[in-house]
């Protein structure tokens, strides 16, 4: 297997990992940093392994300029896990509210489970326009006494991205940043959650990334299981129970690489705009074979969804796609059509081998 051998990979997650982190994770595989093992085979609480967790630790603080206000966590469950332990958290008191933007299937996803948590007030809902929009911070029901604010700033599936953060009046907000956690910078100060699986933009799957601002943990009940309770993972640093040891280590070289290679957030949020702008124009320029999903000031950066006119020319687009090495691009089951996932490590070289594919493709079926 060769480098050469390798597709443009636009899955939506798992996604595709920057080739120098393969190359580096496949260099130091059998002997990490000369300790005669993997990375995979060592304690968790050793000496090298420990090293490792503070290293992406700082990573991610330097990358999004997280202040001592912050915890940065390294938890398992996914993101869905998050759809729970927040509200289980942040919401103590039976009378405890929080409120919610619905802006497309995970933020519908997170606002379900929530209901089980607590009392959950709808701030906004994109539905009835088939999630293609999202709400100016005018349009935000949220009463006074909300404990928080939820949003996902990137949905995944129906390509939609926030590119300002909700306005809240000092309620804390809190972000499900999945599929677009450090592709560009973080208002951290706004925040007081936000989260993200690595599996997109930061990692392998099986991490996911929790920054939490320190006086929230106060809310979170000594009743709540070890597990579920934010509080016990800062106590025991990220090790309550053995961690995700080798995707730590992968969301380490991952920033590194940010910090090295690609400049930091600002950079990369340069680079992410002018390759989902090579595709948007040519959604533009062929507006009656590609229908793109999102209203144009919402369009993310990260997922880039459209339709074709119908079933038999998706089919054709993908098939003939992959004969060219791009790969992955069946939009989600549940919306169909074509989804392009170009996160940080998609290189601008696969963004426009899909750009020329896709004139191509329009050319020869028009
Ligand atoms: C925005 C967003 N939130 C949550 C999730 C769920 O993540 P996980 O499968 O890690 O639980 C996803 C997965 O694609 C996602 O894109």
């Amino acid at each position: 297997m060769t480098t050469a051998d390798r597709t443009y990979n636009f899955s939506a997650g798992p996604a595709t990992i920057p080739l120098k982190v393969l190359q580096q994770i496949q260099q130091e595989l059998l002997n990490f940093n000369g300790c005669g093992a993997s990375i995979m085979e060592i304690s968790h609480r050793s000496a090298t392994f420990i090293d490792v967790l503070n290293s992406a630790r700082s990573g991610i603080r330097q990358l999004l300029g997280i202040e001592d206000s912050h915890e940065v966590l390294f938890l398992q469950g996914g993101s869905r896990l998050q759809f729970s332990m927040i509200p289980m958290n942040l919401l103590r008191n039976s009378e405890d509210r929080a409120s919610y933007i619905m802006s497309g299937t995970w933020s519908q996803k997170a606002y379900d489970e929530a209901l089980g948590a607590g009392n959950i007030d709808l701030a906004w809902s994109g539905k009835e326009s088939n999630f293609n929009t999202l709400p100016k911070s005018t349009d935000l029901v949220l009463p006074d006494d909300s404990a928080f604010l939820y949003y996902a700033s990137n949905e995944t599936i129906h390509g939609i991205q926030f590119h300002e953060t909700p306005a809240t009046n000092d309620i804390p907000l809190v972000c499900d940043a999945s599929s677009d956690f450090l592709s560009r910078p973080i208002d951290m100060s706004r925040h007081g959650i936000v989260y993200a699986c690595a599996q997109k933009n930061a990692g392998p799957s099986g991490v996911t990334i929790v920054i939490i601002r320190k006086d929230l943990l106060d809310r979170s009940s000594d009743e709540l299981p070890g597990y579920l309770n934010f509080k016990t993972h800062v106590e025991q640093n990220s090790m309550f129970n053995t961690p995700p040891t080798f995707g730590i280590y992968v969301i380490d070289l991952i920033c590194k690489w940010l910090i090295n290679d690609m400049g930091g957030l600002s950079k990369i949020a340069e680079y992410n705009r002018d390759k989902a702008n090579l595709i948007y124009d040519v959604i533009d320029q062929c507006s009656d074979m590609y229908l793109g999903h999102a209203e144009c000031e919402h369009r993310s950066q990260m997922n880039i969804a459209f339709n074709l006119s119908n079933d038999d020319l998706t089919s054709r687009f993908i098939d003939e796609a992959a004969k060219q090495g791009l790969t992955s691009l069946k939009g989600h089951r549940s919306v169909g059509g074509i989804r392009a996932s170009i996160y940080n490590a998609m290189p601008r070289e696969g963004v426009l081998a899909l750009r020329d594919f896709m004139k191509s493709f329009y050319t020869r079926n028009s």
